[in-house]
């Protein structure tokens, strides 16, 4: 479909690029020196924040992550800024109640989130709707995710029917996450087209170059007319990060949909970054780009997770497994239903898939595979295998159907009275919440600093 609007860009250094290239150690005075260079580009937004900074912020940076939400919104004034949240795991692993969902989202805003970008690893809208109707109330912008994957169960009328769902719930634009760049140039084509048909609030495409195709499926993605893309600075782009947002810039310049900004206002702050990362490889021991591995995409296993999964085999003494475990994630993850592998999902398959090569088939079956067969992560895509129904639920036992987060109740009283208890009457809302989120990274992060 035509658009003649300029693309919009996300520039996504300040979060998803040293989440994806620096495991998340860009620190707050590595950002300070350039804000306001990067509020003067012209950029739709900056993504900097949620995901893995906030637990990164407490664990491993002695930083409260509030504190760099407000910090940055104090030096960016005119672009609004933006954060991934889980949906109801908000930034952890779990399912949490309404009340610290509502409120986590609440606080986002008033710190200075403007555009809170909301997924739920099985897509499932019901996991969705508390985080959307807390950012609408908020005055918030609510964007709602399609977290992309190839399966039976995800073809482009699957995601078409998803996205009418999230208009019918007030999101105010969609997003297409592509964590683990399968999603083809041509495929992103056909994807991007559909939904400009249907619907008419803006696209954003999210993809990550993980497997080489990343910068051609966003040129094929403006071509289909998308809105919005997300990119990064160049020395946190590429390999399982995103485009490059100066070669991006650079290829639209003076094209129907030139995005505005200013090539040479970008080269100064890139520089910036550069030194950046390469003082968080030397500190932190990072061992920078991991390069591109179009393998994902005939396993369909996200590329940080099949370096993981090798070097837990080889830490177990069964290096000689990995060959059947590339071949069991996906029989586990066809019998769990067909998730995307994203984060909780993408773990949890992992896990199951690792045990099966190790100790046989679905001998030992953890408590997360349990709750996802019983229904309590949500409705999987496609239907579970009768077999592991028939293994974990108890004779006359019925998964659940109902939104899994009714039956979770109110939590921010308690998460109030323990920290009272455990020395901190006086907690902010906020600490409330980092301590309901992350309970012993936070404590110990309030020892040190409160
Ligand atoms: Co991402």
């Amino acid at each position: 479909m035509n658009n003649p609007n300029p693309v919009k860009i996300v520039e996504t250094v300040l979060r998803d690029g040293h989440q994806s290239l620096c495991a998340t150690r860009m620190r707050t005075s590595d950002m300070l020196p350039v804000l306001e260079a990067l509020d003067d580009c012209g950029f739709y937004a900056l993504e900097a924040w949620g995901g893995a900074t906030f637990d990164s912020c407490l664990r491993f940076l002695n930083e409260d992550p509030w504190e760099r939400l407000r910090t940055i919104r104090k030096h960016v004034k005119k672009t609004k800024l933006q954060m991934l949240l889980r949906g109801q795991n908000i930034l952890g692993y779990n399912h949490y109640a309404d009340d610290v969902v509502s409120e986590f989202v609440k606080r986002s805003v008033a710190n200075g989130i403007d555009i809170i970008r909301i997924f739920d690893a099985f897509n499932d809208t019901r996991n969705l709707e508390c985080a959307m109707k807390a950012t609408k109330a908020a005055g918030a912008h609510a964007q709602g995710t399609l977290v992309y994957t190839i399966s039976p169960y995800h073809k482009d009328k699957d995601f078409v029917k998803l996205a009418k769902e999230l208009v019918d719930m007030g999101a105010d634009s969609i997003c297409i996450k592509d964590m683990s760049g399968l999603l083809a140039p041509y495929a992103a084509y056909d994807l991007v087209s559909a939904l400009k048909e249907e619907i008419n609030i803006p696209i954003n495409v999210h993809s990550h170059c993980t497997s080489g195709m990343g910068a051609m499926t966003i040129l094929k993605s403006i071509e289909a007319g998308v809105d919005i893309v997300d990119t990064a600075l160049s020395p946190f782009a590429e390999s399982t990060s995103h485009t490059c947002t100066e070669s991006l810039v650079y290829t639209l310049a003076g094209r129907e949909r030139d995005t505005k900004i200013d090539v040479n206002k970008l080269y100064p702050i890139a520089d910036h970054f550069k030194k950046v990362k390469a003082d968080l490889e030397k500190t932190f021991d990072l061992k920078g780009n991991l390069g591109i591995n179009p393998q994902v995409l005939s396993f369909q296993i996200p590329g940080g997770m099949l370096s993981n999964l090798r070097k837990q085999l080889a830490e177990m003494g069964v290096a000689d497994k990995y060959e059947d475990l590339l071949k069991e994630m996906p029989k586990v993850r066809a019998d769990l239903g067909y998730p995307p592998l994203v984060t909780p999902s993408s773990q949890i398959v992992g896990s199951m898939a690792t045990m099966n090569v190790i100790f046989g088939r679905y001998k030992m079956i953890p408590k997360e595979v349990r709750d996802i067969v019983r229904g309590k992560y949500g409705k999987t895509p496609g239907p579970i295998s009768e077999e592991l129904k028939k293994l974990v639920l108890k004779k006359g036992e019925e998964p659940i159907t109902h939104r899994p987060a009714d039956d979770i109740p109110p939590q921010m009283d308690k998460m109030r009275a323990d920290l009272a208890a455990k020395g901190y009457p006086n907690a902010s809302v906020e600490d409330v919440l980092s301590y309901a989120s992350f309970p012993e990274v936070a404590l110990e992060f309030f020892k040190k600093n409160r």
